[in-house]
């Protein structure tokens, strides 16, 4: 399968994808997690976008693009499929993979309104042994030796968080115009109910 996830940050994309790949066994590609990861490895294209992610403003569309591009033509993915988690968030992003020959079989966006957003956030936690991310009201860690290795992400602050929304709703109409056949998801529910209603989406497109 070949599926673009969109939506807010905090929306529940990551956790989505978890379901997802389950699901249909295809590579997910989580923009935020390879910028994360280049970060932390002190990388030249993680230099480049430090600053930007911890501000909660995006990284530049040429930096992000080149990522994905190379990421999209490995082998894994042309075996597997993908799963796009917040790529592409421009118009210029979703024009350069249009570009590059790429075409999902089906383009989702999870809707959630701006309070949850901020409780979501302002409560997410991740396991840095495991990657597994926690929520310490709507998804608490299994025991308290996980729970005393949960860490926060630089950017998950009530100030950040309303930075990054904005940046996803300054875009949120050139993306939907660029995809006249997104559909869009209540994510305001439990995790198992909004991972239903995506399958349905995904297995009517195949
Ligand atoms: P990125 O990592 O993509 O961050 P984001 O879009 O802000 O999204 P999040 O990862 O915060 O949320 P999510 O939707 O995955 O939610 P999750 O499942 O974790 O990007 C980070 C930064 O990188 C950007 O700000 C930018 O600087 C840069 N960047 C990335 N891509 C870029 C691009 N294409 N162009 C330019 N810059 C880019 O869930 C959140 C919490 O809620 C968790 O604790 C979870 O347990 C909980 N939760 C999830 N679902 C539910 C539910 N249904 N009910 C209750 N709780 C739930
Ligand atoms: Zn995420």
């Amino acid at each position: 399968a070949k599926i673009i996830i969109a939506g807010a940050p905090a929306s529940g994309k990551g956790t989505q994808c978890e379901m997802l790949t389950a699901a249909y066994g295809c590579v997910h590609l989580s923009t935020g997690d390879m910028l994360r990861a280049a970060v932390a490895a002190g990388t030249p294209l993680g230099k480049s976008a430090a600053a930007a992610m911890d501000a909660g403003a995006l990284v530049p569309d040429d930096v992000v693009i080149g990522m994905i591009v190379e990421r999209l033509g490995g082998e894994d993915v042309a075996a597997r499929g993908w799963l796009l988690d917040g790529f592409p968030r421009t118009g210029a992003q979703a024009a350069a993979l249009a570009e590059a020959g790429v075409v999902p079989n089906a383009v989702l966006t999870l809707d959630v309104g701006v309070d949850t957003l901020v409780r979501r956030v302002t409560g997410r936690r991740s396991d840095p042994e495991t990657g597994k991310v926690y929520h310490l009201e709507f998804a608490p860690p299994p025991n308290e030796e996980v729970a005393a290795r949960l860490v926060c992400r630089s950017d998950d602050t009530e100030d950040k968080v309303r930075v990054r929304v904005a940046a996803f709703e300054e875009h949120a109409s050139a993306i939907a115009g660029q995809y006249p056949g997104m559909v869009r998801v209540d994510g305001e529910r439990p995790v198992d109910e909004v991972a239903a209603d995506i399958k349905g989406v995904v297995d009517a497109a195949l």
